[in-house]
């Protein structure tokens, strides 16, 4: 099969790339190459007859249908946006742009593309969303496919509504699309601002670790080697028009998981044990989710896939990586708004 996947040079995107073109498919990655892309995530790959780089935007219709024209992919996997929620408090046009308007005009140019090419039913829009959409929970129950959507900051409310035009362009126009709604994502390759990388690189700069609040925000974690899977799972076998939910079946309070990330450093880099003495409270992010927890009964259910790894082997599987992969982090940080606080003007 021949994959679109844009946002192929982002995090998610180039574990995607890097697992498509292993399992033999051709992959054409379009990216703008913003201040979150890295070319350098998809390197294992750059020299293989199955990959492609476009760069381009998905603002930009005209790029659009050039690519697809010259490309003629079987399946869209649409990861590209702007994914920090703290930078989409301080400037969510930008969030506006690429995951509202953006995804309008991918939409406009697959349909467009798909009608050319005689409507074929065996071709995909899978739109990659996030479980952010359905707002927060309490302490207890799970986000299922049917809950309804409640989105909480810029960054969730402009991916709500790029699910709704998703939805919409199927339920109107036909077009073949699968959606999913994904927990927090963590692994290698991870951009410096998120926090999983900003407790390992901050533990090892001997910086304080910073903790929104009180740390008892809840997320399920789930390893991005293993959404990747599912992803190509869904884009396979999912029924057309259905939305699955995927969660790592981890879910944690923040500070646990700063402290499992501590302790794990302790033992990999004891020079500067014991690194919990570095976490930090800081004020909290307005709007502050408390709790997203996935049901993955469908997912697991209609297609029998489960996350492999847990969060503790995924985390030691991340630190090792770090630790490894210095050249790749020092890179990107000298990047805009890496390594300040984001987000706390509303
Ligand atoms: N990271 C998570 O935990 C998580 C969880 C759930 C869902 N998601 C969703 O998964 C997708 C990928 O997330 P990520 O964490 O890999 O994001 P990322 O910020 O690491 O990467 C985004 C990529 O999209 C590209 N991009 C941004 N704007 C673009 C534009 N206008 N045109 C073309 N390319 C553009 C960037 O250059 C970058 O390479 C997003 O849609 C996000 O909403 C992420």
């Amino acid at each position: 099969m021949k994959i679109l996947v844009t946002g192929g040079a982002g995090f998610i995107g180039s574990a995607v790339v890097r697992l498509a073109v292993a399992r033999g498919h051709a992959v054409v990655n379009l990216d703008a190459l913003t201040y979150a892309a890295c070319l350098d995530n998809v390197k294992s790959v750059g020299n293989s007859p199955l990959y492609a780089f476009e760069h381009a935007d998905i603002r930009d219709r005209a790029a659009l249908d050039r690519v697809l024209a010259q490309h003629r992919p079987d399946a869209i996997m649409h990861l590209a946006a702007e994914s920090h929620v703290d930078r989409s408090i301080d400037g969510p046009g930008d969030f506006v742009q690429t995951n509202v308007n953006g995804t309008f005009n991918l939409l406009e140019a697959a349909r467009a593309y798909w009608v050319r090419e005689g409507r074929p039913e065996t071709f995909r829009f899978h739109h990659i969303s996030t479980d952010e959409v359905f707002g927060t929970l309490g302490a207890t129950g799970k986000f299922t496919e049917d809950t309804p959507y409640a989105p909480n900051s810029p960054y969730s409310a402009t991916k709500a509504a790029s699910d709704h035009l998703v939805r919409a362009w199927h339920e109107t126009y036909g077009l073949p699309v699968v959606m999913t709604n994904c927990s927090n994502n963590y692994g290698p390759f991870h951009f410096p601002e998120k926090l999983v990388p900003v407790v390992i690189l901050n533990a090892l700069a001997g910086k304080p670790i910073p903790v929104y609040g009180t740390g008892e925000n809840v997320r399920d974690w789930l390893y991005v080697e293993d959404h990747a899977d599912a992803l190509l799972t869904v884009l396979t076998r999912g029924t057309i028009g259905r939305s699955y939910n995927i969660g790592g079946e981890n879910e944690a309070r923040n500070i646990d998981l700063v402290r499992i990330i501590c302790a794990l450093l302790d033992e990999m880099r004891p020079q500067g044990a014991p690194h919990d003495r570095l976490i930090t409270f800081v004020a909290d992010r307005p709007g502050h989710d408390l709790r997203y927890a996935i049901d993955p009964a469908r997912i697991t259910a209609e297609l029998g896939w489960r996350p492999s790894v847990t969060v503790e082997e995924g985390l030691r599987r991340t630190v090792r990586w770090y630790l490894d992969n210095a050249p790749w982090w020092q890179a990107l940080q000298d990047r805009a708004g890496v390594g300040q606080r984001l987000g706390v003007k509303a």
